[in-house]
């Protein structure tokens, strides 16, 4: 048995008993349990139950068993009913556990297990008390040392302090063998890392860290789906939202088919979107549809919308879309709602509503002013609903689903648990929008290029791998050169938002504190990431890179633009035009300008100083060939498998995002507040909130909105429906002409 099944073991017993350790006296009579000795009472009292299925756990359990030459069958011992036992039986059982733990050889596997299993093991002892807590951290063998305390991690903290911190990086690119050597490519991508403040030498350190935390295994196991989102049990495969049909039944997640899964709704939505887009589904007054408004937060948002984005000037995509229009509704503020729908007809208007959890405030909210606007003007009908709103949503949801009013036989689409919302653009979350405004075909080319880089990530070796080299990159800057933001910049307009899906694909990730053994770590991890496309950002704020603070940067070039202008007079084309910048500012921030150089050029001497650039600023330049559905899967992936190999090097986990939990539960509070100030009708309510500052500002809040909210005062309020805040005005005011539709001072009329 192994030492973490050792402790649950006791802490089941602890907790039905209810008893703190200090109460441990010696040991009884004993019979045998488990190669253990265990108290008759104590035997006799729990539920002995033996586990002999196939389920990955057992077996497990029946490797360890095996392996210490014990019985075959594998028995978890558990109360039955928590009635009252002995206490010193009990602590005498206890003791004898303390006793075999003690004498686990500590680098068997058995350890190895209960290191993996840490953080449920604390969890567990948490819930018994201090002294019980403090009883079962001593007894458990010590978790794996940080990742910094390793040689491989000290190694590289001195090779960046004694060789690259004394280096420039404008002699560095002068290096002909290191600038040829720097630069990896993959079926189209080319990537090239030879600003960055390392040299082979770094490059060959990192490799040796990755196989040290065993990366390349842990790729794979993440690809065959792996439960390495440990603090929530699941598995991680948005990998699977982008294999091919002929990979089923190549990954299993609890005895189910994924890729087989995935198919499965892809067909759906196939068949879904040329129903839909062919006429074949109206809406409920039998007018066609074309109008999606896809309603979502998160990552059942941000995703989606950078993808819309590409496509919108792609090619295809523009033909594809034409007469259809999507527009995405993530914020719970109302004048997100305004913005997105007043110029909409609902009866063409068809509402998806993606969200995992389908509990999401901020979406359910939104989803509910949807429908009262599809209410509004089509009549208080269910089978509105059933006509014009889609779920995507998790399985386990479904039941919310049906409440909504959707109808989840047709208007349903699946994801599943293994796909964490940030990764889920590949699935229904992306999948259906998208499919509905270009057409299946090219999303299915999205998923193509996804593919291709995953397939390159799982098997190109590391020192050819492109996700792996960046996410190596990222750990040299973040944790050993210190830098702690780093900047997206695409040359591409039409990639505008993908900076902000890579801000909370990356942030939601790796903004941890805790690693995956449960122990806090003492070095930094996460980055700030932003970015804006190149151009604009150089007029924004690449002062600050260039001058103020060091920020890794990676720039994302085009070698043929989605529409390249030449015009008569002008010798080059906008698109070179643009990327003279892609080529021009990586060697800016690289190599600088020295005060030599400003005086050269004549600057007067009380400027000097001001001109001068110190450069040795890293970034990476990653050229596409143009910017295609297909691409954007490739740059998905890639970003995407970054992430996941700097949680990796880490140790965290990269799945989870407990992070955001406090807040949604403390606007809960607020709301409770904010609730019973509305409903006193006299208007004195004194919010007493968790301290004297929030108190103050919410009743602030509170008394200056008061009319707002209430339009004529507390004798007249204001009813309001979303027909009042959203209407289908614009073409209703054309030639524009003096008009009024609301901005009331504030007020809902
Ligand atoms: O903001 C936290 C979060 O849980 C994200 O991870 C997620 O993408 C978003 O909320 C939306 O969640 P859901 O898809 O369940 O509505």
């Amino acid at each position: 048995m192994s030492s973490f099944m050792h402790v649950v073991f006791l802490a089941a017993i602890l907790a039905q008993h209810q008893i703190g350790v200090h109460s441990f006296i010696s040991p009884q009579p004993t019979i045998p349990v488990l190669g253990r000795s265990l108290p008759p009472s104590v035997v006799s009292s729990n539920v002995v139950h033996c586990r002999t299925s196939s389920s990955s756990s057992s077996s497990s359990c029946l490797r360890m068993k095996k392996n210490r030459g014990e019985r075959k069958r594998t028995t978890k011992i558990m109360s039955k009913d928590g009635s009252s036992e002995d206490s010193a039986q009990i602590a005498a059982a206890v003791e004898q556990l303390q006793i075999q733990l003690e004498s686990t050889d500590p680098s068997s596997e058995l350890d190895d297990i209960a290191h993996h299993n840490y953080p449920k093991v604390i969890l567990q002892a948490d819930k018994l008390g201090r002294s019980a807590h403090a009883q079962i951290l001593r007894i458990l063998p010590k978790p794996k040392p940080l990742v910094s305390s390793t040689p491989e991690w000290k190694r590289l903290q001195r090779h960046a302090v004694e060789n690259i911190q004394s280096m420039h990086l404008r002699d560095m690119l002068q290096d002909t063998e290191r600038c040829h050597s720097m630069y990896a490519e993959h079926d189209g991508v080319y990537f090239d890392y030879s600003r960055q403040q390392a040299t082979l030498e770094t490059m060959d350190l990192l490799y040796d860290l990755a196989n040290k935390q065993e990366l390349m295994p842990r790729i794979r196991g993440m690809f065959n789906g792996e439960k390495i989102n440990f603090t929530e049990d699941r598995a991680v495969l948005h990998t699977a939202l982008r294999a091919s049909k002929d990979q089923a039944g190549t990954v299993f997640v609890d005895g189910m088919d994924a890729i087989a899964e995935v198919h499965e709704v892809l067909d759906q939505i196939k068949k879904f979107t040329e129903a839909f887009r062919s006429g074949q589904i109206t809406g409920y007054t039998g007018k066609r549809m074309r109008n999606i408004v896809s309603v979502g937060i998160g990552g059942s948002y941000l995703g989606p919308e950078f993808l819309h984005e590409v496509l919108k000037t792609e090619a295809t995509g523009i033909n594809s879309s034409l007469g259809y229009s999507l527009r995405f509704l993530a914020n719970v503020d109302p004048v997100d709602v305004e913005r997105t729908c007043a110029d909409l007809d609902p009866e063409e208007t068809l509402i998806i509503v993606v969200s995992k959890t389908f509990t999401t405030a901020e979406t359910m909210l939104n989803a509910r002013t949807m429908r009262q606007w599809l209410w509004d003007f089509m009549g208080d009908d269910i089978d509105v609903v059933r006509k014009h709103v889609v779920a995507c949503s998790s399985i386990s949801a479904t039941e919310n689903v049906k409440a909504f009013g959707v109808d989840t036989d047709k208007y349903f689409f699946r994801f599943w648990d293994w796909v964490g919302g940030r990764y889920s653009v590949c699935g229904a979350a992306g999948a259906v929008p998208i499919s509905l405004l270009y057409g299946f075909d090219l999303f299915e080319k999205f998923l193509e290029g996804a593919r291709s880089m995953d397939q390159h990530f799982l098997n190109a070796p590391m020192n050819k791998n492109i996700p792996v080299i960046m996410g190596l990159l990222g750990v040299w800057n973040s944790s050993f050169m210190g830098y702690n933001s780093r900047a997206l910049i695409p040359y591409a307009q039409a990639l505008l938002r993908l900076p902000a899906h890579i801000q909370q694909l990356d942030m939601e990730s790796n903004g941890k504190r805790i690693n995956r053994f449960g122990v806090e770590i003492d070095y930094p991890v996460g980055e700030v990431d932003f970015g804006e496309p190149g151009t604009n950002s150089q007029h924004s704020f690449f002062q600050l890179i260039h001058q103020g603070q060091t920020i890794p940067v990676d720039f994302l070039g085009f070698v043929q633009s989605q529409h390249d202008l030449l015009m008569d007079n002008e010798k080059l084309s906008s698109h070179d035009e643009l990327m003279a910048n892609f080529f021009a500012q990586p060697d800016a921030l690289a190599n600088g300008k020295t005060a030599e150089e400003v005086r050269a050029e004549g600057c007067p001497e009380e400027l000097v100083l001001h001109k001068v650039f110190d450069g040795n600023r890293p970034s990476s330049s990653l050229l596409f060939p143009q910017l295609s559905a297909y691409v954007t899967g490739q740059i998905l992936s890639l970003y995407e498998h970054r992430t996941a190999v700097q949680g990796f090097i880490w140790d965290l986990n990269s799945f989870d995002q407990w992070g955001v939990e406090l807040g949604k539960k403390l606007a809960l509070d607020v709301k409770e507040h904010l609730m019973e100030a509305r409903n006193n009708e006299v208007g004195d309510h004194e919010i007493i909130a968790d301290n004297p500052a929030t108190s103050r500002i919410m009743n602030y809040y509170v008394k200056n909105s008061r009319d707002a909210v209430r339009g004529g005062g507390s004798s007249n309020p204001v009813v309001t429906s979303a027909t009042s805040v959203t209407r289908k005005t614009h073409k209703d005011f054309f030639p524009p002409q003096i008009h009024d539709l609301g901005g009331h001072s504030g007020r809902l009329s």
